[in-house]
C-alpha cells in the first residue's frame, strides 16, 4: 500500500551532496571586464552596482585580484577616447583592448584572455561595423563589415589574445574571421562565437558600461529575433559548420531551451548572463528582497544543467569566493 519507491531517501542532509547532478567550478567561468583609454580612475558604473570601467593603467593589478580569486578567464571590452565612422579604435595597434590584453599577458601568462571583437564601442554611429544604405535605410552593411572584423581580430590576435569572440552577429563571420587569423599565422588563436545572440532588452545596463548605445535603429536587423528556437539554431549551426570553436548563447537565463538545443551540435557551449540579468538580481538583493549568492548560485547552476560549459557572468568573482569557502 505504501510506496516502496521513496525519492525522498535521496534528500537526506549527507546524500544530497553525494547525488549532486551540477557543479560550478571555478574554470567554468569567465569574467567580463570593461577597460576606459580615457579614465583615470575606476568608473563605477551606475546600471552595474559593483562594476566598474577600470583605466588601462589598473590591468596588470585587475588581472592578479582576480587569478588569486580562481578566475581563470577574463573577456575583454574595450571603451576608446575617440570614436569614429570606421571603429578604427577596435584595431588600432595601440588600442585600448590590445593595451590591456598585452599588460594581462606580460603580468599574468596563465589566464586565459578573451576579446570581445566587435565594433560598436568604436564606431560613432554604435553600430556593429559599417553603415550604409538598403532597401529599408540605413543598416549595417554585411560584407563590408566582415572586412573590419578581420581587421579586429588579427589586431587582437597579435595583442595576444588566446580566443576572439565576434558578437557582432554578422553572416560569415567565423569563416571570414578564421581566414583572416590563419593567413598572419594565428591558428592557435580560437573563435568563441557569439553564435546565438538575441536582439534582448537585456543589454541596457552594458550600453551605458561600454557606451555602445547606437544613434539610429536597433539591432534587430543581425540579431536574432526572441521569439524565433529554429532560427536561433540555425545561427549556431552556421557557426560550427564555418569552424567555431565555442558557440555562445546569450542572453542566457531566459534562453536554457537554445542552450539545450545548440548543446546537440557537439561544440562547448557558453552561456552570457548578460548585464540586465546581473542588475536585476544585484538590485533586488541590494533592496533585501533576494539572497543573491543563493540566487546567483541557483541562476548558474540552472545554466549549467540546461548544458552549458562555460558562462560568463559579471558575478564570477564573487562565485568563485563562494566556492572556495565551501
Ligand atoms: C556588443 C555587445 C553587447 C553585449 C556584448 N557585446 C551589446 C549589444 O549587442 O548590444 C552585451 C553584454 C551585456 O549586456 O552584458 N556587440
Ligand atoms: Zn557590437
Amino acid at each position: 500500500m505504501f510506496p516502496q519507491v521513496r525519492l525522498r531517501r535521496l534528500r537526506r542532509r549527507k546524500i544530497i551532496p553525494l547525488l549532486e547532478e551540477t557543479r560550478i567550478s571555478n574554470h567554468d567561468l569567465i569574467a567580463p571586464l570593461f577597460f576606459d583609454e580615457g579614465a583615470e580612475e575606476a568608473v563605477p558604473i551606475q546600471a552595474m552596482p559593483g562594476q566598474f570601467r577600470w583605466p588601462v593603467r589598473k590591468a596588470g593589478d585587475v588581472v592578479t585580484r582576480l587569478y588569486n580569486a580562481g578566475i581563470r578567464a577574463v573577456l575583454l571590452f574595450g571603451i576608446p577616447k575617440e570614436k569614429d565612422a570606421e571603429g578604427s579604435g577596435a584595431f588600432a595597434s595601440d588600442g585600448v583592448v590590445q593595451q590591456v590584453t598585452r599588460e594581462m599577458k606580460s603580468i599574468c601568462p596563465d589566464m586565459v584572455i578573451i576579446t570581445d571583437l566587435c565594433a560598436c564601442e568604436y564606431t560613432d554611429h554604435g553600430h556593429c561595423g559599417v553603415i550604409g544604405e538598403s532597401c529599408d535605410g540605413p543598416c549595417l552593411l554585411n560584407d563590408p563589415s566582415l572586412e573590419m572584423m578581420q581587421r579586429i581580430a588579427v589586431s587582437q590576435a597579435e595583442a595576444g589574445a588566446d580566443i576572439v569572440a565576434p558578437s557582432c552577429m554578422l553572416d560569415g563571420m567565423v569563416s571570414s574571421i578564421r581566414e583572416a587569423l590563419d593567413d598572419y599565422g594565428h591558428q592557435d588563436v580560437l573563435i568563441m562565437s557569439y553564435s546565438s545572440k538575441f536582439a534582448s532588452s537585456l543589454y541596457g545596463p552594458f550600453r551605458e558600461a561600454a557606451g555602445s548605445g547606437y544613434s539610429f535603429g536597433d539591432r534587430t536587423g543581425y540579431q536574432a529575433p526572441v521569439p524565433n528556437r529554429r532560427e536561433a539554431y540555425r545561427e549556431s549551426e552556421l557557426d560550427a559548420a564555418e569552424g567555431a570553436d565555442i558557440l555562445m548563447v546569450k542572453p542566457a537565463g531566459w534562453f536554457g531551451d537554445i542552450i539545450t538545443d545548440i548543446k546537440q551540435l557537439g561544440l562547448p557551449v557558453a552561456a552570457y548572463q548578460v548585464s540586465g540579468e546581473y542588475s536585476m538580481i544585484r538590485a533586488a538583493a541590494q533592496n533585501g528582497w533576494l539572497d543573491e549568492k543563493r540566487v546567483v548560485i541557483e541562476s548558474l547552476i540552472s545554466l549549467k544543467r540546461a548544458g552549458a560549459d562555460l558562462i560568463i557572468t559579471y558575478f564570477a568573482e564573487e562565485v568563485c569566493r563562494w566556492i572556495h569557502e565551501q
